[in-house]
């Protein structure tokens, strides 16, 4: 097997200088990737390799993923994230992983349904019929809601806003310094650092909140929070304060945005597509006595699942995952070498004629009947894959079929004539002007 010096790699592919990159990322990827499921893309200094071929995909992911690391685009937002589930590696986040897992299993996931469902009713409350809102906003107060609730037991619906100023603020940074050729150091008081290490403050003010809260708090949780905060080792020790905060603001992170964000893009693409919100409807309709939904009923709404799932390949949230070997890597007939910065991006894959036809439409019906039956598991890869899987997978689907069988039991939602919808990929793939919506009450 030949060893592959970057960037020679796969000869008679183009390499790509990515200066596209800046403008437009996702028609620049998927671009690159029409041209070979490997190729080489030149960015600034850097040279990557795209992988858009699903075995490829999962040799890095889930056969060879011991020679791999989360890459650069993770390790910038570390100031943030600190070394917590998302960002550590190694027996740090083994530990991590073993002692937050049980907080996502079936079980506690479905008892969230009720909170789930209870917010997603509060949230509702404050809409008028008529009113013209962010829908982009909404879902981030209403999935913050729901996260702080079920995850760590708190109360801080007064804080989503500032959260979600400051996580706007944190991600431009870091996508930023991603992309800018011209790497400042982190100490530089640049005005752009200092934004973001004031964000970066604010947001760790609502993490210690969280735990101070929990602290001066006798009574017995059962929650992700309760399992951080009693764990101990062998010799009895807990996490560190530090340990504590990093953790709970990669939850508090990862726990909201990315659901929030599916959520914005559904209602966008349901008013675009009358016929899908159509069938939508009967099926909701038909769930017994308009009493509301429950995490026991989401397995009676196909379509209702179907649309999510849909939503999830056109728009998902986490639009790229970055990985650094750290071992050669076997893509075969070739061996990489350690260093290779790998990027796959689900947006890219996803749009990929040759696993889901007619690509670019918005059709839920692909997905019934448990959804095309000769799809490639890493064709679809939403929330990842291999050992690196969301650990909360089970937690935004279902979170994320509650708030749609309950808004759309009561709710049309209208994009403003005009507003002009663009995405943004940060770390999480935004609506970049958000979306503005006109709320309709409207009984099923
Ligand atoms: C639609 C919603 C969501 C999407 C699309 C999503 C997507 C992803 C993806 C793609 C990864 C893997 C990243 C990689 O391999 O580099 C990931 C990891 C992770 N997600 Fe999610 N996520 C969602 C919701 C959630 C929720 C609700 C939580 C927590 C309550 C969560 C917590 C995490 C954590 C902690 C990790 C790191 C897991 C590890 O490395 O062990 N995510 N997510």
């Amino acid at each position: 097997m030949s060893v592959l010096a970057i960037p020679r790699a796969f000869s008679g592919r183009r390499l790509y200088t990515m200066r596209a990159l800046n403008h437009d990322p996702l028609s620049a990827l998927t671009a690159a990737s029409r041209s070979g499921e490997r190729v080489w893309l030149e960015i600034g200094p850097y040279r990557v390799l795209l992988l858009s071929g699903p075995d490829d995909i999962e040799e890095v992911l889930v056969r060879q993923n011991r020679r791999f690391v989360k890459g650069r685009t993770l390790q910038h937002a570390r100031p943030l994230l600190g070394d917590g589930l998302l960002t550590s590696e190694g027996d740090v986040w083994r530990r991590d992983r073993r002692l937050a897992q049980p907080a996502f299993h079936r079980d506690r996931v479905h008892a969230m349904g009720q909170t789930i469902v209870d917010q997603t009713i509060r949230a509702a409350g404050r809409w008028r019929d008529g009113d013209v809102r962010d829908m982009a906003e909404e879902m981030m107060r209403l999935s913050f809601a729901i996260a702080t609730d079920t995850l760590f037991g708190a109360a801080l619906d007064d804080q989503a806003d500032t959260v979600r100023a400051n996580l706007t603020t944190a991600m431009r940074h870091v996508n930023g310094r991603v992309k800018t050729l011209l790497r400042l150091p982190p100490w530089l008081p640049t005005p752009d650092m200092r934004r973001f290490q004031a964000a970066v403050r604010e947001l760790d003010a609502v993490v210690h909140h969280i735990i101070r809260t929990r602290q001066q708090d006798g009574a017995e949780h059962d929650d992700v929070l309760a399992l951080l905060m009693g764990a101990s080792d062998q010799e009895g020790r807990g996490l560190t304060e530090r340990e504590l905060r990093d953790e709970v603001m990669t939850l508090l992170i990862a726990g909201h945005e990315t659901t929030a964000t599916l959520m914005a893009w559904t209602w966008l693409l349901l008013d675009r597509h009358p016929a899908v919100r159509r069938r939508l409807d009967q099926e909701l309709r038909r769930a017994p006595n308009q009493a509301p939904v429950t995490a026991d009923r989401v397995a009676d709404l196909p379509y209702t699942r179907a649309v999510i799932s849909e939503a999830l390949r056109l728009y998902p949230p986490a639009w790229i995952i970055n990985r650094a070997a750290i071992a050669p890597f076997d893509l075969i007939p070739h061996k990489l070498p350690a260093g290779t910065q790998v990027l796959i991006s689900p947006y890219v894959v996803h749009r990929d004629p040759r696993f889901f036809p007619d690509p670019e439409v918005f059709s839920p019906e692909r997905w019934l009947e448990d959804g095309p039956k000769t799809l490639h598991p890493f064709a679809y890869i939403p929330f990842g894959g291999g050992p690196r899987l969301c650990i909360g997978r089970p937690m935004a689907l279902l979170e994320a079929s509650l708030i749609l069988a309950t808004l759309g039991r009561s709710w049309h939602f209208a994009l403003v004539p005009g507003h002009p919808v663009e995405t943004e990929p940060l770390i999480t793939l935004r609506p970049r002007h958000g979306i503005r919506m006109t709320f309709r009450a409207a009984a099923v």
